[in-house]
């Protein structure tokens, strides 16, 4: 699908591959309504981007998911594109991973996606297509130690992406799973860590690729619009991983 002049929600938009991703689609003529906690941010961020529309969103909040995609379909009457992106990481070895801490990642990394799929679903029925892209993680293809919990929620959201885009077929919905690979954002900073120590991490893997940023991530969740492919790598690399 095309972006200009389409109406897209993007979670998570406060920060890094969300920021950027509204950067980008907006550059690309669409209009894009930011979604995340922190408010000034969003307002910040909305003075720049044409036609852009707020909605301070906790994404582990059904009444607040649902809130979101409300006041998107009131401000420009439909929704065209959802794009998942809120999320946050865990590591914890598989012994000291906490039940509560668990159970709020679930809510944010999984059901707040799920939730916002739910609610956009029926509108882009009725609208005759739609696009839905999910944000998963190179994690999910990975064994790393410590990130159990997290890669667990993140295969999940490839199995709630590839089957929701098999079920949606008919009716003209795309839904796409994007998976970035280590990108310069907060999400390293933002990463829960339970019985990990601190370290100052250095790699001696001679293979070891360098992080991307968040912009050149932008580009491929826009790339997935654009295919609708169900699968988009941030590198052809970790398709064979
Ligand atoms: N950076 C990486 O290396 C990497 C690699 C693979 C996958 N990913 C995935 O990429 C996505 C974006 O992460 P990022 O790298 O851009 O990290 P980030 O800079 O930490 O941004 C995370 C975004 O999620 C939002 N968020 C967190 N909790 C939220 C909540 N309860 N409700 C609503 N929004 C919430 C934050 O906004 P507020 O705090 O304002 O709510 C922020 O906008 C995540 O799903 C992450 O798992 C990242």
């Amino acid at each position: 699908m095309e972006v200009k002049d389409k109406v897209v929600i993007i979670t998570g938009a406060s920060s890094g591959i969300g920021e950027a991703t509204a950067k980008l689609l907006s550059k690309n003529g669409a209009r894009v309504v930011l979604a995340a906690r922190n408010l000034k941010k969003l307002e910040d961020l909305s003075k720049e981007l044409k036609e852009s529309f707020v909605v301070k969103t906790d994404m582990t909040k059904e009444e607040e998911i649902k809130n979101l995609i409300q006041k998107t379909e009131e401000h420009f009457g439909r929704v065209d594109i959802l794009i998942n992106n809120a999320g946050q990481g865990y590591d914890a070895p598989v012994e000291k991973i906490s039940t509560q801490t668990f159970k709020s990642l679930f809510e944010l990394d999984l059901l707040g996606p799920t939730i916002a799929m739910k609610e956009v679903i029926p509108l882009m029925k009725k609208q005759g297509r739609g696009s839905i892209i999910n944000i998963s993680s190179g994690t999910a293809l990975m064994a790393l130690p410590n990130m159990s919990a997290y890669s667990s929620l993140k295969r999940a959201v490839v199995g709630m992406s590839l089957t929701a885009n098999e079920e949606l077929k008919e009716d003209n919905i795309k839904v796409s799973v994007v998976y970035p690979y280590i990108t310069l954002t907060d999400f390293e900073k933002n990463t829960i860590k339970d019985g990990v120590r601190e370290e100052n991490w250095e790699n001696n893997d001679p293979d070891f690729q360098p992080p991307d940023t968040a912009e050149y991530i932008a580009e491929k969740i826009l790339e997935a619009i654009k295919t609708g492919r169900p699968e988009v790598f941030a590198h052809n690399w970790m398709s064979s991983h």
